[in-house]
């Protein structure tokens, strides 16, 4: 996920760029850039760091210009360095170009236009466009013409803005990315989300796929794929300023719950062939894991959560895998050999149980892998491979579309890693991967109909909070109480359901709602569970995609999920227990994004 912006406009476009730049960090912020055409050519400022630093650069080098583009990025191909910040440009600089998402063809193009004698100044996807326009420029297209040639080449997701040299205009278009189109008087912006321009106009037009838009001081036109004028209703947003930030939210972590579907999209995208049942790893040749013989998954809190998740997935297909609270690996580190692959699971990258526990996998022998967030961060520093989650940054201290990512990164990794060791992919591999793809659409299903809300009033006051779950459901049941602990204050315990018996069912009474997470698979057990604690007087919400029979009937609530494969059920599950704790604790007015006592990275055992 990365921010980008451009703006035309008569009494200078940089400090609406700088503006917007500062209002899309959250989209990223590990390094930015911004370009201008100033008359004679195409200035450009770009720098790893946050906007802040290149503000201050901007100030050195006295850029100025009335069309311009920016970005704020969050890296996925190459780390944060200056090379790789945007704008990227080709060799002459006749073009500058600012992208968000991810061209799953960029390798084919790089290849193609490097045999021609491009020569790249980054490791991004990105750099490839401003290429390919030079080279459709060279072969004597126009600008427009330029452009449109060399979209039509890229595959992938995509929201693009461009500048030439030597026209005052600004090019973009769009595919699976976000971009907006402001308008003032006499004056245009575009970017990834309206706070970016909220400060100068309210009237915007949501572009769509395959939209092209061509920005003059003469005015906007816009176009289909085929060149065609289209027509975008003109919509009037009545935010100020600083609701903006939160693009309407109350809080961070409300908006972050709503951004999921967006983030897998990302972590799963170019990543997946359902036809053939098979996962591609740009990170990893086929057969890198055919040696491994056993996992180790280690993490803290939410992403030992997702551990947990993972191991019970490769437990049933047969690979000994086994999840560790990283804090607890460090002082009992189980044997290890070479062929034991120590997976490092942290959103941040930053986590410092996390990485110790992968330093002392590494001195004992073992391989490493980081699963994160966060390019170029501590751990994939520490580890000999790493594997994106791709799930943008994350501001909410809360960890809630980063558990959605790295459960389902760690899902395909678990399929590539299986058919790596056994030759061949899963008996089940091409329905759960169908249902991979279909997981973006059936999270935001949850999104537009949850009663989590509702839920959350019926059972307000309650003593405690208890969640149950077996299989997956176990981590997601431990996450669902750990979220709704942190951020509500109120006290939450998660149990594997086969538990209760043995000891928690003691606490169990009517002032105890339990919630029950059902995946599909041993939901016959899990409803004895549920059954004994009502036996006790506890209500019981169950989180399940049955729409009638007994799990339904016992119940006193539902919280509904779309029908799913047993493996991925967890993750719209666990979006409806974000939302119960959501709605629980902004009933009582909690700070939701900074919970008392937590830090959004913990660098300290
Ligand atoms: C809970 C939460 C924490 C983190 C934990 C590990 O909502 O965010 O439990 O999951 O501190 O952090 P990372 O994933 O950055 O290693």
């Amino acid at each position: 996920m990365c921010g980008i912006t451009a703006c035309l406009r008569a009494d200078g476009s940089l400090d609406p760029l700088l503006t917007g730049l500062k209002r899309l960090e959250y989209r990223g912020y590990d390094s930015a850039g911004i370009a201008l055409q100033n008359g004679h050519g195409i200035g450009l400022v770009k720098c790893a760091g946050e906007v802040e630093l290149l503000c201050e650069q901007v100030d050195e080098k006295r850029l100025r210009g009335t069309v311009g583009i920016g970005h704020t990025r969050w890296s996925t191909h190459g780390p944060p360095t200056d090379c790789n910040a945007h704008p990227h440009t080709d060799e002459r600089g006749t073009v500058a170009v600012v992208h968000n998402g991810i061209i799953d063809n960029y390798a084919a193009l790089k290849d193609g236009l490097q045999r021609r004698g491009h020569h790249f100044a980054s490791d991004t996807d990105t750099e490839v466009v401003p290429h390919l326009i030079e080279e459709e420029l060279d072969g004597g297209a126009s600008n427009v013409e330029a452009f449109r040639a060399a979209i039509a080449t890229l595959d992938g997701t995509y929201a693009i803005a461009a500048i030439f040299d030597e026209e005052q205009a600004i090019y973009a278009t769009r595919m699976g990315s976000p971009l907006v189109l402001g308008e003032g008087d006499d004056e245009w912006f575009l970017a990834s989300d309206v706070p970016a321009f909220v400060e100068y106009t309210d009237r915007v037009r949501y572009l769509h796929d395959g939209d092209f838009v061509r920005i003059t001081a003469g005015g906007v036109e816009l176009t289909d794929a085929d060149g065609y004028a289209v027509e975008r209703p003109l919509e009037t947003v009545d935010w100020d300023p600083e609701t903006a930030g939160k693009s309407g939210y109350d809080h961070y972590m409300h908006k972050e719950i709503h951004e999921q579907p967006e983030a897998l999209r990302r972590t799963t995208q170019g990543r997946v062939n359902a036809l053939a049942g098979s996962v591609d790893f740009e990170e990893f040749e086929p057969g890198r894991f055919a040696d491994v013989t056993q996992l180790h998954l280690v993490g803290m809190g939410t992403s030992y959560h997702a551990a947990m998740y993972a191991a019970s997935l490769f437990a049933t297909r047969g690979v000994p895998a086994y999840a560790f609270m990283a804090g607890e690996y460090s002082l009992s580190q189980p044997p290890v050999t070479e062929s034991t692959l120590v997976v490092a699971v942290s959103q941040s990258g930053e986590t410092a149980d996390t990485l110790d526990a992968v330093r002392r996998a590494r001195s004992a022998g073992a391989r490493t892998l980081a699963v994160t967030n966060v390019v170029a961060s501590s751990i994939t520093r520490e580890c000999d491979d790493s594997l994106l989650i791709r799930a943008g940054p994350e501001i909410g201290v809360a960890a809630t579309k980063t558990f959605s990512s790295q459960v389902t990164a760690l899902l395909l990794l678990c399929e590539r890693i299986t058919a790596d060791i056994t030759g061949t992919a899963s008996a089940e591999s091409r329905e759960l991967l169908e249902s991979v793809a279909r997981l973006p659409g059936d999270v935001q299903a949850v999104l537009d109909t949850s009663t989590a809300a509702d839920v959350a009033e019926a059972y307000a006051g309650s003593e405690a909070y208890f969640f149950i779950g077996r299989g997956v459901a176990h981590p997601v049941a431990l996450e669902g109480a750990l979220k709704f602990k942190e951020i509500s204050y109120e006290h939450a315990e998660g149990f594997a359901a086969s538990e209760l018996k043995h000891g928690p069912l003691a606490l169990v009474t009517e002032r105890t709602p339990v919630f029950a997470v059902f995946t599909g698979r041993d939901d016959e057990m899990t409803l004895n569970n549920v059954k004994e604690v009502q036996a006790r007087g506890a209500p019981v919400v169950a989180v399940t995609s049955h729409t009638d029979g007994d799990v339904v009937d016992v119940a006193d609530a539902v919280l509904a999920i779309p029908p799913t494969h047993p493996d991925l059920a967890g993750v719209p599950a666990n979006v409806q227990l974000q939302l119960v704790a959501y709605h629980a604790a902004n009933r009582l007015g909690r700070p939701i994004d900074k919970p008392r006592n937590l830090a959004k990275c913990v660098t300290v055992e």
